[in-house]
């Protein structure tokens, strides 16, 4: 008898999240007895009447490996076991519809779950998994924060689009003697800054891991700076903040979603730069959500695919309650608590710190030679 196999997306998108979903389904195309559906909108589709699903073959999932965003679309407001109703007064309560919404997979008659998201979304697996439904995760996300796996797919195509920025950057900022600030995504942890830093030659890169003083932050960029002549690349993650400072955050939280909207922070740097004396002429550029769109590198590519086989495999042979992860060279799995009690953040004596250190990249907290 054939098996039914249910894919979601959830959480904000990713590039690379469509070769998870192809891998899956020529996985399961090439094993043969499988049908895979994905839910339109992460657990959203699963909760129209009738279940707003696609059914995916070999054929619909052709070439979207290529593709940025997911084919299936997302939401990162649609927790289902705390989802956001307004009420006609305008205030808002929110609903726990985890036990309807295992109760309606069952009835569907689907043999399992893959859900492709990111911490947030892995938490959300991990208590449905508890409250029995068989599940498996895929981990994603830009930012590169999930402890268990050394990689999540989208994150190197992220770093790949923010040095391709600041390779642009450096020929505008050199011609006007100018120090270019470039904010990359990442709320609490610095990858993609420290990557693009390391990428694109940056002289500052400030992380959300090591709060930055202004006074060492301008000294860097000022030895840059012979005879006023000189320009300077500065690497902001969104989250990062100074010294007794706060992080810089655009408006309050949305509603159906418990984190701040992060924004803006290359602005207050510069403002921060300027009273603190800073003469050179500074530009500001956000990357944002640039760094989520596009096509996938191909690395990511890869990644995605061996996760969406990896998780048919795990699938198909009953073991769920797993978060697929890479570690090392290859591609394994764990349980879900080993991924989702911390985020993986940079440590002091990371490797890569200590070689931009090395090369004289300021993360703001020493001076440097
Ligand atoms: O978690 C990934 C991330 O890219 C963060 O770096 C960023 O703060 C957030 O998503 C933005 O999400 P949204 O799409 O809701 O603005």
């Amino acid at each position: 008898m054939t098996k039914k196999l249910l894919i979601v997306t959830g959480g904000g998108d990713c590039p690379g999240l469509n070769a998870v979903i192809r891998g899956v389904v020529k996985r399961a195309s090439s094993v043969g007895g499988w049908e895979v559906y994905g839910s339109i909108e992460s657990f959203s589709g699963i909760f129209q009447d009738p279940p707003e699903l696609r059914l995916l073959t070999s054929e619909t999932v052709a070439r979207i490996h290529v593709q940025g965003g997911t084919i299936l679309l997302t939401t990162n407001k649609g927790n289902p076991l705390s989802l956001s109703h307004v009420r006609e007064d305008g205030t808002v309560e929110t609903i726990d519809r985890g036990d309807e919404l295992v109760a309606r997979i069952r009835k569907a008659g689907f043999e399992g779950v893959i859900s492709i998201g990111g911490d947030g979304s892995q938490q959300i697996s991990r208590e449905l998994s508890k409250r029995g439904l068989p599940i498996i995760g895929v981990p994603k996300t830009i930012d590169n924060d999930l402890e268990g796996t050394d990689y999540t797919f989208g994150f190197q195509t992220a770093v790949q689009t923010a040095t391709d920025a600041i390779d642009r950057l450096v020929t505008t900022a050199e011609s006007h003697n100018r120090v270019m600030i470039v904010e990359v995504m990442g709320r609490g942890a610095g990858w993609i800054a420290l990557h693009a830093a390391l990428s694109g030659g940056a002289e500052v890169c400030l992380i959300p891991e090591i709060p930055y003083d202004i006074k060492v932050v301008k000294a860097r960029i000022e030895k840059r700076f012979a005879a006023k002549r000189g320009y300077s690349i500065v690497v902001v993650a969104e989250g990062a903040h100074p010294i007794n400072g706060s992080i810089t955050t655009i408006g309050s939280a949305e509603v159906g979603r418990n984190v701040v909207r992060l924004g803006g922070v290359a602005y207050a740097l510069s403002q921060q730069l300027k009273d603190a004396g800073l003469e050179a002429d500074i530009r500001e550029t956000v990357l944002g959500h640039l760094l989520r769109g596009g096509s996938p590198i191909a690395f990511d590519r890869i990644l995605g695919t061996q996760f969406g086989v990896h998780a048919f495999d795990l699938a198909a042979a009953g073991s769920f309650g797993r978060l697929v992860s890479y570690k090392g060279t290859s591609v394994t799995d764990i349980p879900f608590s080993d991924a989702l009690d911390r985020s993986k953040l940079i440590s002091q004596d990371h490797q890569l710190l200590q070689t931009a250190r090395g090369i004289g990249i300021s993360f703001g907290d020493r001076e440097v030679d």
